[in-house]
């Protein structure tokens, strides 16, 4: 695919500082006509920042842009759409009230003859058929998923043209079957001649898409590399700079008495629907419990109901013994439940606060934070100060507020908060999901360590491979009810597969 093409884009020397921190260093960056090309790098290695160059949100410092041959200079995105060019961010940016068309043609036509919207909805079923790319342009975006979502922001890319298109971690927020049907709407813009900048922390899926990978290390561009010349083992040695051992970990042999015991439970979901049918399972101390299934099936209303967010139509739910059934959230916590959510951006963290704040955001009344009605300053600080070279977070002081860092360190920090309260109960939504592989890495042999030190954890994720490796038992959602639970060590994916699909355990084996 690569090898005499045209050069599409070309970066030169692109330096990006942000107070404290050089986001991007003297960047040299190409890409070709009718390429995939990814974009590799740990947490914060500037990777977005790149991107947003290239996009005009930043201005750079110093470097040079060519477009098709052409020095340019991107002023703000519309000059950048101008040039072809369209992103995808880490997180969208739609109105749920009003239709895929028109979201799709916001901010079109102003100034030039109103966009007819009969017109732009045919357009718009063209496009969504020529590139494989599966929504229905009258839905309103309030209905759709996450994924949906995704495709509505590539066809508003496609509507007006692009022929480069950057896709900020596109497969993050993807179930594995969704991230499979992106793959092949990718592949047909490639063979239309598109152009795309891929970014994602998934090694494999890296080495299914890609034509070239460029690896960034603080900032830097440390080598672009063909990908039938590379592997994954060698990608990951380039972008951490060491070389990555990937662990195994041992069960722990004898549990505990059970810290979680949920029994008959049904709720319903945000919109009054039936999200969990007669849930019953328990977990005990020293125990990781897995959740698996496709994303939509009631693992968030699970975790919200096994944290107190939610409360249950029917059933009961125990921790260390004691019923919680309709005790509030903040009761939770203090029975030792740790929760992080899969929305790391709402009801995680507070955005224009510091890293040092949003660490104690729940802990302030605690005697080692608290100096009388207020926060100890001090104690924050050194608590921050810990956790930030622990989880190696990336950023330049505790004092930095979380809304600049990079999206996998505003995961860190999350992470790091809710496993470092003392709790019983660890309830983890998608843990590693935006994480680079180090950060992977550490984060799963954390959980392991909480295991041995016979803390219950209950892991809910679409990583299979995941949950194969870390937990004890394994229960796979489907429609909102259980379809068996399976021990880890005799569970197989094609199994899992079957049962995530509605089949029932005893159908399976
Ligand atoms: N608006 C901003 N203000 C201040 N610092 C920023 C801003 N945006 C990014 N940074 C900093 O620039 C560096 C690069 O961040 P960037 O978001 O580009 O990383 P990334 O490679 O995309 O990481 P991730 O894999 O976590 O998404 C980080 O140190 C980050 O904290
Ligand atoms: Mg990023």
């Amino acid at each position: 695919m690569v090898g005499g093409n045209k050069i599409a884009v070309a970066l030169s020397g692109i330096t990006k500082r942000f107070p404290g921190v050089i986001a991007n260093d003297q960047v040299d960056l190409e890409l070709l006509e009718g390429e995939i090309h990814t974009l590799l790098g740990e947490n914060g290695a500037g990777k977005s920042t790149l991107m947003n160059v290239l996009t005009g949100i930043y201005r750079p410092d110093a470097g040079t842009i060519s477009i098709w041959g052409k020095a340019v200079q991107l002023e703000n995105p519309k000059d950048a759409i101008e040039q072809g060019i369209g992103m995808v961010h880490q997180s969208f940016k739609l109105v749920p009230t009003h239709t895929v068309t028109e979201n799709i043609v916001l901010g079109l036509g102003r100034g030039l003859a109103p966009v007819k919207i009969e017109e732009a909805q045919t357009k718009v079923a063209e496009l969504s058929a020529q590139y494989g790319v599966k929504v229905d342009p009258a839905a309103y975006v309030w209905q759709l998923s996450i994924g949906e979502q995704q495709r509505v922001e590539i066809l508003k890319i496609l509507f007006r043209g692009a022929k480069i298109l950057l896709l900020d971690e596109p497969t993050a927020v993807l179930t594995p079957q969704e991230a499979d049907e992106l793959f092949v709407t990718l592949r047909s813009m490639r063979a239309k001649g598109h152009s795309i900048v891929f970014i994602s922390h998934k090694l494999d899926e890296v080495m299914a898409i890609s034509d070239r990978v460029t690896v960034l290390r603080g900032g830097k561009n440390v080598g672009t590399v063909l990908v039938k010349d590379t592997n994954p083992q060698s990608l990951s040695n380039l972008m951490v700079g060491r070389e990555i051992k990937f662990a195994t970990f041992p069960r722990k042999e004898a549990l505990g008495d059970p810290v979680l015991e949920v029994e008959g439970v049904h709720a319903l979901n945000s919109r009054g629907l039936p999200a969990l049918r007669d849930i019953t399972f328990s977990v005990a101390a020293g125990e990781i419990l897995g959740f698996a299934g496709v994303a939509g099936n009631g693992q968030q209303e699970l975790a919200e109901v096994i944290t107190g967010l939610l409360e249950p139509t029917a059933g009961s739910v125990r921790v260390n013994g004691v019923d919680m059934t309709r005790e509030s959230a903040r009761r939770f916590i203090d029975a030792g439940v740790s929760y992080v959510p899969a929305d790391r951006h709402g009801v995680a963290t507070v955005a224009d606060m510091s890293l040092s704040h949003n660490f104690v955001l729940r802990r302030y009344r605690e005697p080692k934070f608290a100096k009388g009605p207020f926060l100890n300053f001090a104690a924050a600080v050194g608590y921050a100060r810990r956790l930030i070279k622990e989880f190696n977070i990336s950023t330049p002081s505790h004092a930095t507020p979380i809304r600049s860092l990079s999206g996998g360190n505003l995961q860190k920090v999350i992470l790091a908060r809710e496993m470092t309260t003392r709790h019983r109960l660890l309830v983890v939504m998608s843990a590693t999901r935006g994480l680079d592989v180090g950060a992977t890495e550490f984060v799963r042999e954390t959980l392991n360590e909480h295991r041995h030190k016979g803390r219950a954890i209950v892991l809910i994720s679409e990583d299979l491979e995941e949950l194969l490796s870390l937990t004890n038992r394994i229960a796979v959602l489907f429609h909102g009810e259980i379809m068996g639970i399976l021990d880890a060590d005799k569970a197989e994916i094609a199994s899992l597969g079957l049962m995530m699909a509605g089949q029932a355990q005893a159908e399976v084996a």
